[in-house]
């Protein structure tokens, strides 16, 4: 690990101050708030810069390197499944599905987990009923506790704590993951990610590089914001505006290519290679109208987008016994018509962003989980439903087999 670096940054240069920030839990008023927020800005950062930036160079070589991009893990990270065997075993999930889709189309893959630092969701429903209770949602371990009671579900500013701590032994052992495993000499990762979501935790580990005097989002190495606070002029834009980490960003079927040349402007307005990943997130039908034009309007501007196909958060149904699903046939459909429309521009479409967990769940629909029946046999997500390694193998082929013409 380099040296700690200067947290002065913080001080100096608040560029997210005074925006808007949609999503944000109501904590302030928690008498152990101030305290945390202290701790944190003056902790050691998760993540160093030079990994960062080693990641960033990676990405910047993407096209000509002929190399692809698998982003996976949980919706939501949990606090219980941080020590190290736990991680090892999300780890050797990343590794296979890496593996085999380097082996499908002998191209390096980037590999990022979402991992390290995945507490936090973003809601679209801020409570939530039980029986005659009216509860707040469940936001992440960051937040709160995904015990439904009024007492465990209260926003806890503490959890911002734990929440670094768990991150911390995550990062621990990616770190020694990277050192042992790297094929082409940590070129490929696995790299951390998480949606920067909570403004009081990211603001607080932001760090300026003594040498360069760029500032870093040291809580990962690659932060993106999400598709319910992706207003170019609020909180989360103009924070990942400011840090020099490659950034993500979501981009829903509501999405103009108005705003997305917005977005492009102010995450990259330097217009550098392996800066900025867009993530379209549409559903299998609407990604057919919404998509085109905002890749032709990105394209024709002149900005080097890394393309990233997110074909599951467009795709969440509830099952006949309220359970939130996935049909693996919808998440293919809308994969396939993400390559083809990216292509059909001359873009790259540079690889998957997925859900997927570590264990053999029943959460989403093909293969072996072959109706809605087989879903409670195994259902333990936190929040959205998952993959399996089989679903996600099934999924990393009918990529690499190609195109969506025909599929209805
Ligand atoms: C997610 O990735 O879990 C998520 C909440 O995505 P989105 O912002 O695209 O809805
Ligand atoms: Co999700």
């Amino acid at each position: 690990m380099q040296p700690p670096s200067s947290s002065a940054g913080f001080a100096e240069l608040r560029p997210w101050e005074g925006t808007p920030a949609a999503q944000q839990p109501e904590w302030r008023e928690h008498a152990a708030h101030h305290e945390i927020c202290q701790r944190l800005a003056s902790a050691p950062p998760l993540v160093t810069t030079a990994e960062i930036q080693r990641l960033r160079w990676s990405l910047s070589r993407l096209m000509t390197a002929d190399a692809l991009v698998l982003q996976l893990g949980d919706c939501a990270e949990s606090f219980y499944e941080c020590a190290a065997p736990h991680v090892s075993e999300k780890l050797r999930v990343i590794d296979r599905l890496g593996d085999r889709f380097s082996d499908l189309t002998g191209q390096t893959v980037i590999r990022i987990g979402r991992m390290g630092g995945q507490f936090a969701k973003p809601r679209s429903q801020a409570t939530e009923r039980h029986g005659e209770l009216t509860i707040p949602s469940f936001r992440g371990h960051m937040i709160n506790s995904e015990i439904a009671t009024p007492v465990t579900r209260k926003p806890d500013p503490r959890r911002m704590l734990w929440a670094y701590e768990a991150s911390d032994k995550v990062q621990r052992v990616m770190r020694t993951h990277r050192q042992r495993h790297g094929r082409m000499p940590a070129m490929d990762g696995p790299w951390s990610s998480h949606e920067a979501l909570v403004i009081d935790y990211e603001t607080r580990l932001v760090r300026r590089d003594p040498d360069t005097g760029d500032l870093h989002l040291t809580s990962t190495h690659l932060p993106w914001v999400g598709e319910r606070t992706r207003h170019p002029a609020g909180a989360h834009v103009a924070l990942l505006s400011s840090v020099a980490n490659p950034v993500g960003c979501k981009v829903g079927p509501t999405a103009t290519p108005d705003d997305i040349l917005r977005l492009c402007e102010a995450l990259n307005p330097q217009r550098e290679p392996g800066r900025l990943i867009l993530i379209p997130r549409m559903g299998r039908n609407l990604i057919r109208e919404v998509l085109p034009p905002i890749v032709r309007r990105v394209a024709n501007a002149g900005y080097p987008v890394i393309w990233l196909g997110d074909p599951m958060h467009g795709n969440t149904v509830i099952s006949r016994l309220g359970l939130k699903t996935r049909y693996l046939a919808d998440v293919i459909t809308e994969a396939l018509r993400f390559r083809d429309i990216i292509e059909e521009s001359r873009q790259h479409a540079a690889g998957l962003h997925i859900e997927v967990a570590a264990g053999d769940v029943t959460e989403c629909i093909g293969g072996s989980v072959e109706s809605e029946d087989d879903l409670p046999r195994h259902y333990t997500s936190l929040c959205d439903p998952r993959l399996n390694v089989d679903q996600a193998t099934e999924l990393i082929e009918a990529w690499v087999k190609g195109s969506a013409t025909g599929r209805s």
